[in-house]
């Protein structure tokens, strides 16, 4: 049942810190501080000279997330979206790992990305909250997120829970088939991943965000942009905004706002910015571009960072790594939409049109 919540949508926000030290439970050894996913075995991850990601809509942004993790951590890797990987991507050979990401593992794009990739000679990968789901069952190796059944179609915990399992699986991934300079940032995450569930505790504790949401209701469209991993965020955010408000909503990358969709910023355009505590001070000056043409800047950062004093708004995350500054954002933003819907009175946890597990192509 939604335990005395009015939606599963909100009940499945607020049980992140749980669903979030289940994912982490038993996956990082405190001795060794090596990672351990019941899959891939270090001479098998030897094998990989890249790592293609495939998913759809949220799961595609905590894959682009993953990506850019494996990235940083030396390691080649792209996220596709699964319906676009059937027509072109990178060559597929046996020394690819495929990364199917499916919440249910239902997924029909997914499935079909995942034909492809095994045709091409490829190992694949699901990563999947549904134990025997179709992904599981056709892919070469499963790891779980562990994230517990997600009832509301709109992807709240399990876009949380895929982004630490894809952040263990680049520490894993890296410490095997990584560059010269792989791994430092990674460990890093680690030590900062066992305090995270108490951290997304106390922000979703102390959020504002239902009373900051209510200042801009009524708004022409809402804007979110990022940078790095503040990326797929922005673009996570505005997903869950559009899918749940039915409102206009767009997420940037925040370098491309004076390359375009600047010409849309008003002072009836509230613009979300994530602040990661990478590439920060760029996308400060982005915002700024923002506010001089009359835009609300709501800055989603850490308290006394430098956008707070410059902006007009302020959603405040728990200091952390900034591996998973962006994953906190990403769940604060998540209120935003989630106050904005029920304000607007929508059908939070089945929002017209769409469905939880889209089996069609
Ligand atoms: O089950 P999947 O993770 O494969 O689903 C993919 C998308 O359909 C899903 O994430 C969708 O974008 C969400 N409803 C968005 O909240």
């Amino acid at each position: 049942g939604k335990g005395g919540y009015e939606h599963y949508m909100l009940k499945e926000i607020e049980s992140q810190p749980t669903s979030l030290t289940n994912t982490i439970k038993g996956r990082v050894s405190p001795e060794s501080g090596s990672v351990d996913l019941d899959a891939l075995t270090p001479e098998t991850i030897s094998e990989f000279r890249e790592v293609q990601f495939v998913a759809c809509g949220t799961s595609y942004h905590a894959a682009l997330y993953g990506s850019t993790l494996l990235n940083e951590a030396g390691v080649r890797a792209r996220a596709y979206r699964a319906s676009e990987y059937q027509m072109g991507s990178d060559p597929v050979t046996d020394e690819t790992l495929v990364v199917a990401v499916t919440q249910s593992g239902e997924t029909a794009d997914t499935l079909g990305a995942m034909r492809r990739a095994s045709r091409g000679g490829a190992t694949v990968l699901a990563v999947t909250n549904v134990m025997g789901s179709s992904a599981a069952r056709a892919a070469d190796e499963t790891v779980y997120i562990h994230a517990g059944p997600e009832i509301g179609v709109a992807a709240t915990k399990t876009f949380s829970s895929q982004t630490v399992t894809l952040g263990l699986l680049a520490h894993r991934l890296s410490e095997h088939m990584g560059g010269e300079d792989r791994g430092e940032p990674l460990d890093l995450a680690l030590d900062a991943l066992a305090d995270l569930p108490d951290d997304l505790g106390r922000m979703l504790d102390g959020s504002d965000a239902e009373r900051i949401t209510n200042r801009y209701l009524g708004s022409d469209a809402y804007f979110f942009i990022g940078r790095g991993l503040g990326y797929p965020v922005a673009k996570e955010s505005a997903l869950k905004f559009k899918e749940i408000t039915y409102e206009h909503a767009e997420g940037f990358a925040s370098g491309e706002l004076k390359h375009g969709p600047l010409a849309l910023v008003t002072p009836r355009t509230p613009v979300f910015a994530v602040f990661t505590g990478e590439h920060d001070e760029k996308t400060l000056k982005n915002a700024k571009e923002a506010q001089t043409r009359g835009a609300d800047v709501v800055a989603v950062a850490e308290e006394g960072h430098p956008a707070v004093d410059a902006t007009d708004a302020h959603l405040p995350i728990p200091d952390t790594a900034p591996q998973w500054a962006g994953l906190l954002a990403n769940v604060q933003l998540q209120l935003v939409s989630y106050h904005a819907a029920n304000e607007l009175g929508r059908s939070i946890d089945k929002p017209r049109n769409l469905a939880k597990s889209v089996t069609v192509e």
